[in-house]
């Protein structure tokens, strides 16, 4: 099955993966989806993975079902909050029995199968088993939207190096400077979400 059309290409792709457990809760969090290509050009075989670290529900939903919705979109605040927030039920809709985000511009369901484990993350091999195309859009590059991004990853690095007050320091002079790059570029869905950013990390008046 070829992602491309559903937005899912070489490299990395930023998406909102969303879960369910297997006592049915539904999550919702920014994960990037691996897509690698085959060296042999007959077969043009793309092979799709997920990398997951340690504690996060995204990694625990999939031990439980092993089934993941791939959401793509470029909304900066629902990366923001499905970053930081629980979702609520309002942002669900379902498709053949999975969560997905109803604003998100194409979904993708995979079946994943755990390909390799090590102390520092759990590899996923990934199937799509399904794809729904909400949308098409076509859209320049936004700087500001790149930024919220940079600094959304930065934010949740945060929280895992809480001991670590010089690494907190840099971290937080990089995210200031990508508050700088919204300010100066982003729209209104990107200074929303460096807003929600700055709640947490008082990131613009510095
Ligand atoms: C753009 C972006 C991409 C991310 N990609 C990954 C990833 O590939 N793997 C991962 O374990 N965490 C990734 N994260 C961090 C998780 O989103 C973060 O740990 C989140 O809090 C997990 O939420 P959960 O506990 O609801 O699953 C990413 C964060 C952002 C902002």
């Amino acid at each position: 099955m070829d992602l491309k059309e559903a937005g899912i290409d070489e490299g990395i792709s930023e998406v909102i993966v969303t879960t369910k457990s297997a006592s049915g809760k539904l999550n919702a969090a920014p994960i990037g989806i691996i897509t690698t290509t085959s060296e042999d050009k007959d077969k043009d075989k793309n092979n799709h993975f997920v990398k997951l670290y340690e504690g996060s529900k995204t990694l625990s939903n999939l031990m439980e079902t092993n089934k993941l919705m791939a959401n793509v979109t470029d909304d900066a605040v629902l990366f923001v909050k499905a970053a930081f927030d629980n979702l609520n039920e309002t942002y669900f809709s379902f498709f053949s029995g999975l969560p997905a985000l109803t604003e998100a511009n194409s979904w993708i369901i995979f079946q994943s199968v755990l390909a390799e484990e090590c102390s520092e993350f759990y590899l996923f091999q990934l199937t799509p088993i399904a794809v729904k195309i909400n949308r098409k859009e076509v859209k320049a590059i936004n700087r500001g939207l790149n930024a919220v991004i940079e600094a959304t990853i930065l934010a949740t690095r945060y929280d895992v190096v809480i001991e670590d007050e010089r690494e907190k320091e840099e971290l937080k002079k990089l995210m200031v400077h990508y508050a700088g790059i919204v300010k100066k570029c982003g729209g209104r869905r990107e200074k929303e979400a460096m807003g929600i950013l700055d709640e947490n990390f008082l990131l613009l008046d510095e």
